[in-house]
């Protein structure tokens, strides 16, 4: 049931039960942190493997060290600047955080999200949330909560709903490894915005063999519909006659009568809306039983660079 009452998802936090969370990035699938018994669920619910650890939402960044510790001084410099907000930290795990929350792991993937919903529920908790993103393990991210129903409809008991998703890609994960920051995982923080707090950052996302978070994966967040990217949409279009083609395009139209659907981005040319967007043109094109969809290339830059990647993985 999608609801906005928060004492109601306290509850099913209490008993144990997972429920759905509204955050600035994506919708997450919540669970007491601290307890297996219903950080289980998750796994099964979303079918995801056991070896994919979870992230942990705080409520603060004075929280951070009750679950982890060996803070570098550079990790707690990104904590005071952007928490609340979509930055991921992983760091060395507390002994309060089950090994099924990290899938192992000594380190625990955290971060204090930025809706004002998640964070009045996490206040009246006593434990933190493990919270990956509400979808089924491999598809798309969800940024409403009518997404988070289409995939799980009454599996959850409570829905929180907190309108659309005002990033809408998921937290820019960073890892350190000895006590240098790293990019796992592109998301709705640029590096730019990264780098020009602290500095140059090196990147490790891609990784097939030994992902370090498994949205490294080459193949992830992928629309059922066929899908390719690319820099030159009009000869792409040309190369598949007579089948029913999607468009996810930037800024601009194409006019091509051989095109079933177009989802156009930002019409100003702003990459923030584009990224808002991004996910929800994806669900809508997926629904329309066309042949293939084929997405245009972004511009290599700030957020871009999170849509490209996006869409390098979601696409063949
Ligand atoms: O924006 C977000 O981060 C959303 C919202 C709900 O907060 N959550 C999200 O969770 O995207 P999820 O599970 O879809 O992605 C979490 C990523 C995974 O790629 C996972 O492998 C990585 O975080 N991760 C978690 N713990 C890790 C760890 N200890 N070391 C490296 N990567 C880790
Ligand atoms: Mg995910």
């Amino acid at each position: 049931m999608i609801t906005r009452d928060i004492n109601l998802a306290k509850r099913a936090l209490d008993n144990n039960e997972i429920i759905a969370i509204p955050t600035e990035t994506v919708y997450g699938l919540a669970a007491n942190a601290y307890s297996e018994k219903a950080v289980e669920k998750i796994f099964a619910l979303k079918e995801r493997p056991f070896y994919n650890p979870l992230i942990v939402h705080i409520k603060s960044a004075d929280f951070l060290d009750n679950v982890a510790r060996d803070i570098p001084d550079v990790a707690q410099t990104l904590a005071n600047e952007f928490w609340p907000g979509p930055l991921t930290l992983v760091l060395k795990k507390q002994s309060s955080i089950p090994d099924l929350v990290t899938a192992g792991k000594d380190t625990v993937a955290i971060r204090v999200p930025n809706h004002p919903v998640s964070l009045s529920l996490l206040e009246q908790l006593e434990f933190p949330l493990a919270a990956p993103s509400a979808n089924p393990f491999g598809s798309i991210s969800p940024t409403t909560a009518s997404h988070v129903y289409g995939y799980f409809a009454d599996d959850l008991d409570v829905i929180l709903e907190g309108g659309e998703c005002e990033k809408g890609l998921e937290s820019t994960i960073i890892g350190f490894e000895n006590n240098q920051p790293i990019v796992y995982r592109l998301g709705s923080l640029s590096i730019e915005d990264i780098e020009r707090k602290i500095g140059k950052v090196r990147s490790k996302t891609h990784d097939d063999t030994a992902p370090s978070a498994p949205g490294m994966l080459s193949r992830h967040y992928a629309p059922a519909t066929k899908s390719y990217l690319t820099d030159d949409v009009e000869k792409l279009i040309s190369v598949h006659p007579n089948k029913k083609i999607g468009l996810l395009l930037f800024q601009n139209e194409i006019k091509n009568s051989a095109v079933t659907h177009q989802e156009i981005l930002s019409k100003s040319g702003d990459l923030t809306e584009a990224a808002k967007k991004l996910y929800a043109a994806m669900h809508q094109l997926d629904k329309l039983n066309l042949d293939l969809i084929i997405a245009e290339k972004f511009p290599d830059v700030g957020l871009g660079k999170t849509i490209n990647d996006k869409l390098e993985r979601a696409t063949v």
